[in-house]
């Protein structure tokens, strides 16, 4: 039985985390990429953590020729789709790209993997399907609503896979829906290093503390939470990289269709994690409390209770080792794989 994944979008932040979790769990990656958002130095470094090097497929998964070549050469045992686009603001500017990207991509993957006789996949989901949630935590069976052509191409690729599995219930798919991924492996050798000036905080963080950035906007103080700043469940990227490991081997081990929240099932503020990453850096953040994010849900984190449940995996890391792991990869590489 091949022990081969093809990890698509393996190059990048969450996907290259997962590589180094299923080396360390027996499988070989190979990583099907075309660098948009990645860099290919990241292999060298995946060499360096697991002893090593993946085979990189340089290629874009709406390609379907290619695909098809990839699938005949050698077997795979399964697929973990991470390969996309995420920025949300975007997506809103240009929709097309996005459902181009993101929905045609994973029904030409999906394609080339049902004629091949593959039929083990695990999905990059997102927790923005659920948009504006009537309460925390948010279980699986919460309303969708996504609020952005983001989060409505991932709620369009969870739709067509649920209905692959009903045609054909012989398919194993995980669907896994994150909530906000954070952190770096231990080693501060590989790490998420966005291009330009960082939406997220966490990366805003760590370049406020490395002297890239002056200081932070923390958007908005007077939300309805413990200390009016937004509410977030961060995960550690290694607890997602090990729940993608879990969710592949339950698929191996039985046909039918998941659904799971990755999560930690804990919300913490912005401030929260001012405070933890100020901790562990024994650096004081500047910061300025300034209006709302257009668009921003006040808070919200997830009920990772069924992943416990069918998985066995919960995630265990905390947001001050979260903060740490940040730290020490944007100390080591304040200009990415640089
Ligand atoms: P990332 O941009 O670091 O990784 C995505 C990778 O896919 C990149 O290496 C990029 O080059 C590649 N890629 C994009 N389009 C491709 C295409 N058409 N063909 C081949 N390769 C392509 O992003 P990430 O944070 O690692 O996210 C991975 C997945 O998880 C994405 O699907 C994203 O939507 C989803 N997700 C991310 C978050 C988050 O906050 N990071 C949250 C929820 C879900
Ligand atoms: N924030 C700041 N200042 C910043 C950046 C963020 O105060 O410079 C705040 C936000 O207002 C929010 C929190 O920090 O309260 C987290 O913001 P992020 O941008 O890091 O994350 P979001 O929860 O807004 O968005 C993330 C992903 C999206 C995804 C969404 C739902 O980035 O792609 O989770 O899953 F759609």
């Amino acid at each position: 039985m091949s022990r081969r994944v093809l990890v698509t979008g393996g190059a990048g932040f969450i996907g290259s985390h997962t590589c180094v979790a299923l080396a360390a769990a027996g499988y070989t990656p190979v990583i099907f990429d075309n660098l948009c958002n990645s860099d290919i130095r990241v292999l060298e470094r995946l060499r360096q953590i697991t002893g090593s090097t993946p085979q990189l497929i340089e290629g874009d998964v709406r390609d379907e020729a290619l695909l098809a070549r990839v699938f005949a050469d050698e077997p795979f045992a399964a697929v973990i789709h991470f390969a996309g686009l995420k920025a949300v603001g975007d997506s809103v500017a240009d929709p097309l790209t996005y459902y181009d990207n993101n929905v045609r991509g994973s029904v030409a993957l999906a394609l080339a993997m049902q004629r091949a006789g593959v039929n083990t996949l695990v999905f990059s989901s997102s927790a923005t399907v659920y948009g504006q949630p009537d309460h925390s935590p948010i279980p699986e069976d919460a309303p969708l609503r996504p609020a952005n052509p983001y989060g409505r191409s991932k709620l369009m690729v969870e739709q067509a896979l649920s209905d692959l599995h009903r045609a054909q219930p012989g398919w194993r798919i995980a669907l896994l829906r994150y909530f906000n991924p954070v952190g770096a492996h231990e080693s501060g050798l590989i790490g998420e290093h966005p291009q330009g000036k960082p939406n997220n905080l966490m990366p805003f963080v760590c370049q406020v503390a490395v002297g890239q950035r002056e200081k932070l906007q923390i958007h908005g103080g007077d939300y309805p939470t413990p200390d009016g700043t937004g509410v977030r469940d961060y995960v550690h990227v290694m607890d997602l990289a090990e729940g993608h490991v879990a969710a592949l081997m339950h698929a191996r081990t039985r046909a039918g269709l998941s659904i799971l929240n990755l999560g930690t099932g804990q919300g913490a503020s912005v401030l929260d994690v001012v405070r933890a990453f100020e901790r562990v850096s024994g650096r004081a953040l500047r910061f300025d409390i300034g209006p709302r994010r257009p668009g921003d849900v006040p808070a919200y984190w997830s009920d990772p209770s069924l992943a416990k449940a069918t998985l066995g995996w919960r995630a265990g890391r905390s947001l001050e080792q979260m903060c740490a792991d940040s730290w020490r990869w944007q100390q080591g590489n304040p200009r990415g794989y640089d």
